[in-house]
């Protein structure tokens, strides 16, 4: 008898099913009145008294795993979602947590549609790029600063030749992409270039060695200082509200002459003064200017023929400023807490 009771114990471990049935069919076996287990407890009664403790104990183990084991399979069926284990079909469903999109995407999805409005079409580049596409081709002299190993993360750092096109880095601006599209394209071009850049800067709340850019190119016949500032001033009403003002400072770009930096009225407070725009009025938000004839011939496009702007700025501050985001480093630590609140339709 207690080497039945082993083989129904071996047997009994290794069952498994698929569904109720079999679940079914598993009771009917060893549980029911007629199963073999109640059918060990008849012949228990013929057992000569002496291996009565003996056997009894073995038995009643036996009749106990085959119990839990039972209610450990119907937990098992209840719990699969396969509708043929749901016994309870108007039970509501769970509950999916939708994510939120992440405030830089938000602010950049939101500058990029308004420059596609007016004919302007995305493009990429590489994050990992090389001297001439980040430096050389933008008219950026051999000595200037932002080659620095102090502003400018290099992979590796190779002497440029004929058959290379020198330091591999980390770019440093998103006009990189402006060279690419301009050696891969014939004008008219009208692109725009979002994307991350790297700078060798130490982490505050006010800087990091991530952020982004979005870049603006628009190459063309006749195209001239009017265009940009027309195009420009399109964008800061689209973007900050329509009685934004927009002013043009002079500054300096190696791959733009005449080179500017433009600032809008401020967001906050209109323009009258507070301590966002530091009782300026205003807020800088990008830089922009006329393509360097020397860029265009770089990037073999003829400049007596064609003439071109181009802008960049950053995406971080203006999300800063929408969202009253005060340190820089929130935007890069996805802590679920701060990301889960801004709510998109797009
Ligand atoms: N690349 C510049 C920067 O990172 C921004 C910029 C200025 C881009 C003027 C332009 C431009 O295309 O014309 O600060």
């Amino acid at each position: 008898m207690l080497d039945k009771i082993n083989s129904l114990l071996s047997e009994i471990s290794s069952f498994t099913v698929k569904n109720q049935e079999e679940l079914e069919l598993y009771r009917l076996k060893y549980l029911s009145k007629k199963g073999l287990i109640p059918g060990l407890f008849e012949e228990f009664r013929n057992v000569p008294p002496t291996d009565k403790k003996n056997i009894g104990q073995s038995l009643n183990m036996l009749k106990q795993t085959a119990l839990d084991k039972y209610n450990s399979l119907k937990a098992e069926l209840e719990s699969v979602s396969d509708v043929s284990g749901i016994s309870d079909l108007t039970r509501p469903s769970y509950p999916w947590e939708l994510g939120s999109r992440h405030p830089i995407s938000i602010v950049r999805n939101e500058i990029i549609s308004i420059f596609e409005k007016i004919g302007f079409v995305v493009s990429e580049g590489p994050e990992i790029e090389d001297d001439d596409h980040v430096f050389t081709k933008l008219n950026f002299a051999p000595e200037h600063p932002a080659r620095d190993m102090q502003d400018t993360f290099y992979v590796s750092r190779i002497s440029p030749d004929e058959s290379n096109p020198g330091d591999i880095l980390l770019r440093t601006h998103t006009s990189s992409v402006q060279v690419r599209v301009m050696q891969s394209q014939k004008p008219p071009i009208r692109t725009i270039s979002p994307g991350r850049v790297f700078r060798n800067e130490a982490i505050s709340a006010r800087a990091h060695c991530i952020f982004h850019q979005v870049e603006g190119l628009y190459i063309d016949e006749n195209v001239s200082f009017a265009d940009l500032k027309q195009t420009l001033l399109f964008f800061a009403r689209e973007m900050y509200g329509k009685n934004t003002k927009i002013r043009l400072r002079p500054s300096y770009f190696p791959f733009t002459e005449p080179s500017g930096e433009m600032d809008v009225s401020c967001t906050i407070c209109g323009g009258k003064g507070c301590n966002v725009c530091k009782y300026t009025g205003w807020l800088e938000v990008l830089g922009c200017g006329m393509v360097h004839p020397a860029v265009l011939e770089a990037c073999d496009i003829d400049s007596r023929k064609y003439t071109g702007f181009a802008f960049g700025m950053g995406i971080e501050r203006p999300a800063m400023l929408k969202y009253q985001v005060n340190d820089l480093r929130l935007y890069f630590e996805n802590d679920i807490r701060f990301l889960g609140q801004f709510k998109t339709a797009f």
